[in-house]
């Protein structure tokens, strides 16, 4: 074992040696450290997002750090959470391809235009990396079971890993929800609790239902994880660019975990060495649906608009309240 590497005997098994960096969690507001022996939600400081840290100082070459025989995201082992390797809960999510649109690209004169096909995911979608690092994390600080308000793709990746870890899960999504989102929940094992209005209410029956705190909720934001598994796509994108990055990074945005993610694999990569020292990092751009814009509607100060003719159920109401979590709502 690479002496830089932490040894990890707290859990479990006192055998496995881990190779993860992870340091420790830190409030995103004031830096306040907390425990990543336990499981954690938001700061006990700021009731802000906690963000898991990495020791970075020491060299950690791509050559020693990168798993190239594994073709998922998990090739990036030693700068992602998990402790001990028996904890990991995989489908084999990630390392999706990065296709060249050229005619795309052509119409709107571009160089290049590049799609990253996460949809190749298990269970279809970038959900699939969140969720599979929150629900390895769960397993390994010992939750029981999780629960989470969700559109549709993150119950049912919730739904996929929590099978697959042998752990309960509730998932409370709109009535209007596509039904193969709610079929796919169903065959999973969860628990399905389908709402009257929209995923703001769905978060609301979530803090009813989980008063008691049994379940784990994994809900956007609220817990340290999801974000590790989705800045791998950060860490994806550099390696299969050759260590450069694009100009540009359209990003579609609704909690933001994603665009948060992939900035954090840059700064981290930064860190390590791993881009050159004047690399330019991309401009980030949160892109989001006409029909539902909230982010958008705050930055640009315009009213959020009225959903459009992209609904193929029953229109539901305009959103009367933010649809990603109050932490990040205000910033
Ligand atoms: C297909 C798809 N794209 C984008 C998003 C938004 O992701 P994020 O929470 O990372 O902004 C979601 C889920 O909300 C999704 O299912
Ligand atoms: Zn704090």
């Amino acid at each position: 074992m690479t002496g830089s590497f932490v040894f990890n005997s707290l859990l479990m098994n006192p055998t496995t040696e881990t190779l993860t960096r992870l340091h420790e969690l830190e409030c995103s507001e004031c830096g306040q450290p907390h425990s990543a022996h336990q499981l954690q939600l938001v700061s006990e400081c700021h009731q802000m997002p906690l963000v898991a840290t990495y020791d970075l100082r020491e060299r950690l070459s791509r050559a020693a750090a990168i798993n190239l025989a594994d073709g998922s995201m998990w090739r990036y082992r030693a700068l992602l959470p998990l402790l001990d390797n028996q904890n990991k809960v995989s489908l084999g999510e990630g390392f999706t391809p990065l296709l060249q649109l050229p005619s795309l690209g052509g119409r709107y004169e571009l160089a290049s235009l590049l799609l990253k096909d996460e949809g190749q995911n298990p269970t279809g979608s970038f959900k699939a990396r969140g969720l599979s690092m929150a629900i390895s994390k769960a397993k390994e600080l010992g939750a029981t079971g999780c629960i989470i308000p969700t559109a549709g793709n993150a119950g049912v990746a919730l739904a996929a890993y929590c099978a697959r870890a042998g752990l309960r899960a509730v998932v409370a999504m709109p009535r209007h929800t596509p039904k193969a989102f709610k079929e796919a929940c169903y065959w999973y094992g969860a628990e399905v609790q389908l709402i009257d209005g929209l995923i703001n209410d769905c978060a609301a029956w979530v803090r009813q239902r989980n008063a008691d705190g049994q379940l784990l909720d994994v809900s956007t934001l609220k817990e340290p994880y999801r974000l590790e598994g989705k800045k791998t796509m950060g860490y994806e994108l550099a390696e299969q660019l050759n260590w450069q990055l694009p100009d540009v990074l359209l990003y579609p945005a609704g909690g933001g975990t994603g665009l948060i993610g992939i900035w954090k694999a840059f700064r981290e990569m930064q860190q390590l060495g791993w881009l050159a020292p004047d690399a330019k990092l991309p401009r980030m751009v949160a892109v989001q649906a006409a029909a539902c814009q909230p982010l958008v509607a705050t930055y640009t100060g315009r009213p959020a608009g009225r959903p459009t003719a992209m609904l193929t159920w029953a229109a539901p109401p305009l959103p009367t309240a933010w649809p990603c979590p109050a932490p990040w709502a205000s910033r």
